[in-house]
């Protein structure tokens, strides 16, 4: 079982624990009474409305699960489920939200890897975008304003079908939602040469504590900067982001090549760590690491080279050849193929037709639980063989590593330029991730990574150990449940994410929400809480 980029997965049932909370029924009931008199008073009817009682109740909150862990520990189920169709019906739910006191969560794509966006603790119900997903892409300007209800396929598509020259620089799997993926970072494929999502965002459309729809200029500079990596949640509802798209050539090259422990892995992976991010700005080439039986029946550590070029072959393999001879990459290794086609590639759905971009539907999922950090100094050869043995302890459970290089485009930016601070000095970031079917073993899965998450700690970024918002891990530490939580106590989790940042964060947040309307698990607090 892989866990990601590749975002077909096999498919369990979803058991989404229905207890009902220790909430009121009485607020409940007046909250739902409340949605409906102002749906009804801003003209839009209550067909948005999914109460536990309405047969597609289930089938909604579920659609866009991709991890099993957090539903199946999840006490809660939402009191409601609303998929707005009009702004109105999101400011008529943060008005009823905060006169009865019944919590809201905002979910795009729901690919947040501890199901924020639809679990909580404490009596809660889901604004679910899924219905403003409207994309309109200027040809001209080469802009494109996109509703956060969107994914990253829709958009994918929706510009291929514009432009062959024309692309936006995001992350790999087609189902993950903009209004996460943008306001938290957005690595991807061409990072390198394009840098992320929220580097390219230019305007936005935000509703925010008081219901007021805000646009860059409206809400000024500062809470504009937040909301590029710092998540969208704490400080509003994104509605929309207008984004820069970047120019491509109309010829790509990809390769994905594999190499085990008997074809110098462990040499091959140590060495690509010192020049991974100095390379060429075109060529990224990501490195995922697992556990396999090789074709001989042996088991062995695959180290596959997952790699995105943007130009011809006959440009490609000098460049190859150069930094990287000990590879032995060859012309029949790649394919030349449109950018969108990579996508594809790139999401393990080559060969399909390019509809498979727009399709939404996952009720397919996993358990699973993910970690990430950041490089800084080479990792040294004995260090790997180490991680190999982590790997070879979790060989069937669907265990990987993932090394994506920055540099290139990334650290033209300063790390204070928008919230997302990994750029100049980080050689590479690490996605750690384990994956199940049986939850029986949930425990031993979860001390496996925590394991290796610990022993990883010589090698990587200290003080803070740095970690990707997108790549979201509630173990780093997280706001109380109930009642407010102290700038203290959630800079433990705070300067991880965002380095020196989160003290800017955490200024805009007072300014913006001085009453933490907008918070989760993981909310940048407001110091008026203190
Ligand atoms: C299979 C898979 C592949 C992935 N691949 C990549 C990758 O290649 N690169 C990468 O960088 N990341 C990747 N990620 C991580 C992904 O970027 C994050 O999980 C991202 O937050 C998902 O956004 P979403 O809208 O789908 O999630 P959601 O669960 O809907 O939202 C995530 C968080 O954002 C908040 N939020 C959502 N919408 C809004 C909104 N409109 N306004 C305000 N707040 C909002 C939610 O409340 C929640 O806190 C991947 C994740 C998965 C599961
Ligand atoms: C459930 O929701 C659908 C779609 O909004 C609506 O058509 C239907 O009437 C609702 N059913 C119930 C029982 O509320
Ligand atoms: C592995 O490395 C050794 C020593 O550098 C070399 O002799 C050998 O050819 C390499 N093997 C492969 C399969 O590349
Ligand atoms: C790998 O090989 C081992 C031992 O031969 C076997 O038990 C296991 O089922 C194999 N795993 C896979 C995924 O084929
Ligand atoms: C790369 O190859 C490995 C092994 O065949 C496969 O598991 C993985 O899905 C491939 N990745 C891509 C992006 O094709
Ligand atoms: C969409 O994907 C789901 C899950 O992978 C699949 O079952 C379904 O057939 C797909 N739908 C279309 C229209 O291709
Ligand atoms: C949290 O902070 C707000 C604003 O300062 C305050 O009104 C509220 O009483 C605090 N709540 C708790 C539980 O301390």
């Amino acid at each position: 079982m892989q866990i990601n980029p590749a975002c077909i997965l096999s498919i369990f049932l979803l058991s989404f624990i229905s207890i009902s909370g220790a909430s009121s029924a009485h607020n409940e009931n007046d909250f739902l009474e409340c949605l409906t008199v102002q749906f009804h008073r801003s003209n839009s009817d209550s067909d948005s409305i999914y109460t536990p009682k309405n047969v597609s109740y289930l089938s909604i909150l579920q659609s866009s699960i991709r991890n099993l862990r957090p539903a199946s520990n999840s006490r809660q189920k939402p009191v409601v489920i609303i998929t707005p169709e009009h702004e109105s019906e999101i400011q008529a739910a943060i008005y009823c939200s905060k006169k009865h006191g019944i919590q809201l969560k905002v979910r795009s794509g729901g690919h947040d890897y501890e199901g924020l966006s639809y679990i909580s603790q404490t009596p809660f119900f889901i604004v679910d975008m899924r219905n403003l997903r409207s994309i309109s892409i200027d040809t001209e300007k080469n802009t494109a304003w996109v509703q956060t209800g969107a994914t990253l396929g829709e958009l994918y598509y929706t510009i291929s079908q514009k432009s062959k020259t024309l692309a936006f620089t995001a992350g790999v799997c087609p189902t993950v939602g903009v209004g996460g993926h943008f306001s938290g970072g957005g690595y991807g494929m061409m990072s390198r040469k394009h840098g992320i999502a929220a580097d390219h965002i230019i305007d936005a459309k935000l509703i925010d504590a008081n219901g007021k729809i805000l646009d860059r200029e409206s809400m000024g500079e500062d809470l504009f900067w937040a909301i590029r990596g710092g998540g969208g949640t704490s400080f509003g509802i994104v509605v929309a982001f207008k984004v820069q798209l970047i120019v491509i050539p109309e010829t790509v090259t990809v390769f994905n090549v594999s190499r085990t422990l008997e074809q110098n892995a462990t040499q091959l992976v140590h060495r690509w760590q010192y020049f991974a991010d100095k390379i060429d700005d075109n060529l990224l080439l990501r490195l995922f690491l697992r556990s396999f039986n090789s074709s001989n029946g042996k088991r062995t550590i695959g180290a596959f080279f997952t790699s995105l070029y943007l130009g011809r072959v006959d440009d490609l393999l000098p460049i190859m050849q150069q930094k990287f001879p000990e590879l032995g990459l060859v012309k029949e290794d790649c394919t030349e193929m449109p950018w969108i086609e990579s996508t594809l590639f790139f999401a393990g759905f080559q060969g399909e037709s390019l509809d498979v971009l727009l399709n939404r539907t996952q009720v397919s999922t996993a358990y699973s639980k993910a970690k990430s950090d950041s490089v800084m100094q080479p990792i040294p050869e004995h260090g790997l063989e180490s991680i190999w043995n982590f790997l070879e302890e979790e060989e069937e459970n669907g265990a990987e590593l993932q090394f994506s290089p920055y540099g290139g485009r990334i650290n033209d930016f300063s790390e204070s330029e928008i919230p997302f601070p990994h750029r100049s000095g980080n050689i590479f970031m690490i996605h750690y991730g384990v994956g199940w079917a049986d939850n029986a073993e949930y425990q031993r899965h979860i001390n496996w990574i925590r394991r290796l998450y610990s022993f990883m700690a010589r090698y990587v970024s200290k003080s803070p150990r740095a970690a990707y918002f997108n790549y979201r891990d509630l173990d780093i530490g997280m706001n109380n449940i109930k009642g407010n939580t102290s700038y203290r106590q959630a800079s433990v989790w705070g300067f991880k994410y965002f380095n020196n940042n989160f003290r800017r964060l955490v200024k805009v947040k007072t300014e913006v929400d001085p009453t933490n309307f907008f918070r989760n698990e993981q909310s940048v607090p407001p110091t008026s809480t203190q």
